[in-house]
């Protein structure tokens, strides 16, 4: 038997990659970020993300095609809400205003949210796809991971991957699957 739903409830049965957070710069090199649920990968070194066109995170990106990607862990999950819940364009500097604890990004500068499990330096690849549809095809120019969440021998993130957060809904996430 299935239970038939609402097709607005789509993404909330399919969710998305794992819980991100956002960092860009606009053009006073004032930071901001945000947090994303819908994201995954799109080639090895692409990340696909959509971004509401009206974000300030958009702003910045269309004006400088630069992003730090943060994959933040489970218990950042009250930053990433903060995170996105109020526009960088409407307090000034969202960081500081929300006394964000960040640390900058190795080769961008960006500032990042210290501690997140990986983060990753972009650009912004597809500048007309983006304008049009919001989706950032962000390619990825430099990746760092804590080194206890990657596993050397195998090449993969585990256990990094049981410390992400999954979105559910509103302030509701997921976190902890078993790798089987
Ligand atoms: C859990 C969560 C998930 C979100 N996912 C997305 C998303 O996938 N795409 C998006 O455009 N906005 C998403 N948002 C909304 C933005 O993070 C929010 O509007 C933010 O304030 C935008 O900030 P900015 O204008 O400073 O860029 C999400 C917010 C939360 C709390």
């Amino acid at each position: 038997m299935y239970k038939q739903l609402d097709p607005n409830f789509a993404y909330r049965v399919f969710t998305g990659g794992p819980l991100i957070t956002i960092f860009t710069k606009n053009e006073k090199d004032i930071p901001d970020g945000m947090t994303a649920a819908w994201s995954c990968p799109y080639d090895p070194d692409v990340l696909l993300l959509v971004l509401d066109k009206d974000h300030t995170t958009s702003e910045n990106i269309r004006h400088n095609g630069k992003l730090v990607v943060a994959i933040p862990s489970a218990d950042q999950k009250d930053i990433a809400l903060t995170l996105g819940s109020v526009h960088g364009r409407d307090v000034g500097n969202k960081l500081q205003i929300k006394r964000i604890d960040t640390e900058l990004s190795k080769s961008f500068e960006y500032p990042v949210i210290k501690d997140a499990l990986a983060y990753f330096e972009c650009v912004c690849e597809d500048a007309a796809l983006f304008a049009e549809k919001g989706i950032c095809l962000a390619k990825v120019k430099n990746v760092y991971v804590k080194e206890e969440m990657w596993d050397d021998a195998n090449e993969h993130f585990v256990p990094g991957c049981t410390h992400t957060l999954q979105h559910v809904s509103a302030g509701n996430f997921k976190t902890g699957g078993k790798v089987i």
